[in-house]
């Protein structure tokens, strides 16, 4: 292996990316997978779990698929325990799924509040505990969680999902610091506007498609394979000394004034 290898190699890590099935965490998985790592992809859509599984092995690459509903605590555990038999160990977690439920802030359903803190902050808190006890041991691991451009920016009528993703941001560092001297580091990604199926809406609409993209300084919208570089980098070696930041993949959507 030369140099370059070493330093981004994933080779015999494991890992657990939930929310693969599609979208982001179906490229993050892939690209971990061709990284060298050993990957379980969660989900809760079983077919869509299956046709990936397939379509990779038919690319040369093997993964195996979990069905699991992160928001309840026995899914949890086992998936942990299913990815620890299967790859090894887990030395990655990407804490990836997540929903949004906007509605209006004032008459904001205090079911969509509820389920949306389940999935995109309790279930990484939850999932992280889990996967640390034993990175802990080994004094070896890496927990990415996938924020947004919500976590820094205020959007219209998603109060849920924007409270939940600046305190994923939060959770990362509180866990960067608290695992850290464990040897686990811990790190945010962001996306910018991304075409999955989260965001059909605004892809399907003609004026609010081309707006999304003239607001980034790149002029177009993230591609899903868009994030393969940032998840292999902070899951490697490469970004060894690198924990508690937020890396935001948003095409200069932060940055940009005028
Ligand atoms: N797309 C963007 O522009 C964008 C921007 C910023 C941040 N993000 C974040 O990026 C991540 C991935 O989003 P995406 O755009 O790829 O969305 P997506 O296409 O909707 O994919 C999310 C995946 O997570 C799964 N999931 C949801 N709840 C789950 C649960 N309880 N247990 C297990 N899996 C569950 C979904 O399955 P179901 O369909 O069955 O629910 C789906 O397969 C999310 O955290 C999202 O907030 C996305």
């Amino acid at each position: 292996m030369n140099y370059l290898e070493s330093l981004f190699s994933l080779s015999g890590r494991g890992a657990v990316v939930t929310g693969a099935a599609r979208g982001s965490g179906r490229a993050m998985a892939e690209a971990l997978l061709r990284a060298g790592a050993r990957v379980v992809l969660a989900d809760l859509l079983e077919p869509e779990l299956n046709r990936l599984v397939t379509r990779l092995k038919k690319a040369g690459l093997r993964a195996r698929a979990y069905v699991a509903d992160v928001t309840k605590a026995d899914d949890r555990v086992a998936l942990i325990r299913f990815a620890e038999k299967v790859t090894g160990h887990v030395d990655i977690l990407v804490n990836n799924a997540g929903i949004t439920l906007p509605h209006a802030a004032l008459d904001y359903p205090e079911g969509n509040w509820d389920r949306t803190y389940q999935v995109n902050l309790k279930a990484p808190f939850e999932l992280s505990r889990i996967v640390a006890r034993a990175m802990a041991r080994r004094r070896r691991g890496v927990i990415l969680n996938i924020t947004s451009l919500n976590a820094e920016l205020a959007f219209p009528d998603n109060p849920a999902y924007m409270a939940c993703k600046g305190a994923l941001k939060q959770l990362s560092k509180s866990l960067a610091l608290d695992l850290g001297p464990r040897g686990i580091r811990v790190n945010s990604i962001g996306p910018g506007y991304f075409r999955t199926e989260m965001t059909r809406g605004s892809w399907g609409d003609p004026a609010r498609r081309v707006a999304r993209a003239a607001r980034t300084v790149l002029g177009r919208w993230g591609r899903p394979e868009d994030l393969a570089g940032a998840v292999i980098f902070l899951a490697s070696d490469a970004a060894s000394y690198i924990t508690g930041q937020d890396l935001y993949v948003d095409g200069g959507w932060l940055i940009k004034g005028l």
